[in-house]
C-alpha cells in the first residue's frame, strides 16, 4: 500500500483501489490493516471514507460539483454546455442552482407523488406480466431497468408511447461521465437534442390546451405565473429529471432486491409489506446506487488533518461511508429499521440533495411490494453481475427463478 500527500502537504494517507467488486461489496476488506483511514487517495482523486467526513463534505461550500468550466476544459460542445448551464442542477452555477431548485421542488409535491401510486403499480404489474410465465428472469434487465424510466417519464407527463425512445436517450446521457470524453460526444449530443426538442414540442402543445395537473403542467403554470424560470431552463430541467431519475433508481432498486434475496426476507415481505421502506433505507447504505459523488475544492480546507487545496478532486465515497464500522453497529448487516444512526446520505445531503427522493422511495416501495406479492420461491440462478464503480453503479444483472404466486 502506497502513501501519498493529500494536497497541500499536511500529512500522508493511503493509496487505495476502489474500482473493484471487492471494494463495492466490502470496502474494509480492501483497506489497509488497522483503524480505517478517514481519507485516502484513489484513481478518482481524494477519497473521503468515513461517514462523518463524507456527510460534512456534502455540506461544505468550499467544495462544489464539477461545473461548466470543467466540461469546457474536456472539450464539450456548445449543446452539452447549454444542458450543463441551463438544466443540469448538479453542475450549473451555484447562484442559478439556488434560484431554479426551489421552483422544481414546488412541482414535486408529496401529494402529487402519492397520487401516482396506482400508476406505479400498473407499470410494475405490466412489466411482471411480460416474464411471469417464464418462471425465470433477470430482475435488472427485465424489471429494474424499464420501471424507473417509465415512472419518471409518465410522472413528469411525457406520453407513454415515447418511453422507449426517452429511455434510450437517457442511457446515452451516461456519456457525460465518459473518459475520454470526445468519442462519446456525437451520441450524447443526439440524445440531448432529442430530449430538448421532444420536451419543447410538448410544452408548446400543453400551452395550447387547458392546464393539466402533472409535474410538467405544474412547472408550466409556475413559469407562466411569474416564477423566475426561462423556457430554456424549464425544458432542460425536465430533460435533467429523466437523467436524474433513471439509472440511480435502477441500481438502487436492484440493490434493495439483492438485500432481500441475501437476507431471505422475500416471503416475509410478501406476507407483510410494511417494512419495505426500512429495507430500502438500510439497503441504500449497503448497496448504494450512487456509490460516490464528486467535488472540486474551490477554497483551501483541512479534513482529518490533511490540507486540501483549490483544484483537488474529491470523491465523497458513499460505499465506504455507509459501512463505517465506527458509526454503524454490525455495519455489514441489514437492519430494518436502523436508528444508530439511520443512514441519511443515500440521496446526498445539503445544498445538492436529491429533489426526487420522495418519488424514488415511493416508486421503489411500490415495485418491491408488487414483485414480492406476485413472485414466490425466488432463488438466484447465477452470480449477480456487478458494475462496481462510477458515480452511479451497482447490480447489473440478478438472474432468478421463481413460481407465480397463487393470488
Ligand atoms: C434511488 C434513486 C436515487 C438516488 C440514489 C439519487 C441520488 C442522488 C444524489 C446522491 C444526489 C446528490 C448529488 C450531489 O450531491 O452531487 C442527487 C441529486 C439529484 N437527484 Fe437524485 N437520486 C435518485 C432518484 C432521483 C429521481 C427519481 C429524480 C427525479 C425525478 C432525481 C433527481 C435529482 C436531481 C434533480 C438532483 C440534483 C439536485 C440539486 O443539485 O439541487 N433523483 N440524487
Amino acid at each position: 500500500m502506497n502513501e501519498f500527500n493529500a494536497g497541500g502537504g499536511a500529512g500522508t494517507c493511503p493509496v487505495i483501489v476502489t474500482n473493484s467488486d471487492a471494494f463495492y461489496l466490502d470496502p474494509d476488506s480492501t483497506l489497509p490493516e488497522g483503524p480505517r483511514p478517514a481519507i485516502a487517495r484513489s484513481e478518482y482523486g481524494i477519497e473521503f471514507l468515513s461517514y462523518p467526513v463524507v456527510r460534512q463534505g456534502f455540506r461544505d461550500k468550499r467544495m462544489q460539483p464539477r461545473d461548466e468550466a470543467y466540461f469546457k476544459s474536456i472539450g464539450a460542445s456548445e449543446l452539452i454546455l447549454e444542458f450543463i448551464r441551463e438544466g443540469n442542477l448538479n453542475f450549473m452555477a451555484p447562484d442559478k442552482h439556488d434560484r431554479i431548485r426551489p421552483i422544481l421542488v414546488k412541482a414535486f409535491t408529496t401529494s402529487r407523488v402519492d397520487s401516482f401510486r396506482p400508476e406505479m403499480r400498473r407499470i410494475a404489474g405490466e412489466l411482471i406480466d411480460q416474464f411471469i410465465g417464464e418462471g425465470h428472469a433477470d430482475l435488472v434487465a427485465q424489471f429494474c431497468h424499464e420501471y424507473p424510466i417509465s415512472v419518471i417519464a409518465q410522472f413528469v407527463g411525457l406520453p407513454r408511447e415515447d418511453v422507449p425512445e426517452i429511455s434510450q436517450a437517457t442511457m446515452h446521457l451516461r456519456m457525460l461521465g465518459q473518459k475520454p470524453f470526445a468519442p462519446g460526444m456525437p451520441v450524447l449530443e443526439k440524445a440531448l437534442r432529442y430530449l430538448h426538442d421532444h420536451v419543447e414540442a410538448l410544452v408548446a402543445e400543453r400551452r395550447a390546451q387547458p392546464p393539466r395537473d402533472d409535474f410538467l403542467g405544474a412547472l408550466i403554470t409556475l413559469r407562466d405565473g411569474g416564477e423566475d424560470l426561462t423556457d430554456k431552463e424549464l425544458i432542460w430541467g425536465v430533460a435533467f429529471m429523466m437523467l436524474g431519475g433513471h439509472d440511480t433508481t435502477r441500481y438502487t432498486l436492484s440493490g434493495s432486491l439483492m438485500s432481500i434475496l441475501e437476507t431471505g426476507m422475500w416471503e416475509a415481505l410478501a406476507a407483510d409489506p410494511a417494512p419495505i421502506p426500512d429495507v430500502i433505507a438500510d439497503s441504500m447504505r449497503l448497496h448504494p446506487g450512487t456509490p460516490r459523488q464528486m467535488r472540486v475544492v474551490h477554497e483551501p480546507l483541512e479534513v482529518a488533518g490533511h490540507a486540501l487545496v483549490p483544484g483537488d478532486v474529491v470523491s465523497l465515497n458513499m460505499s465506504a461511508a455507509g459501512r463505517d464500522p465506527a458509526v454503524f453497529d454490525e455495519s455489514a448487516s441489514l437492519r430494518c429499521p436502523r436508528s444508530d444512526p439511520a443512514y441519511d446520505i443515500g440521496f446526498g445531503f445539503g445544498r445538492y440533495a436529491c429533489i426526487g427522493q420522495t418519488l424514488a422511495r415511493t416508486e421503489m416501495a411500490e415495485a418491491i411490494a408488487m414483485l414480492t406479492s406476485r413472485l414466490a420461491d425466488v432463488e438466484l440462478t447465477g452470480e449477480p453481475l456487478l458494475k462496481p464503480t462510477g458515480v452511479v453503479a451497482g447490480f447489473d444483472s440478478i438472474p432468478v427463478r421463481f413460481r407465480a404466486r397463487n393470488r
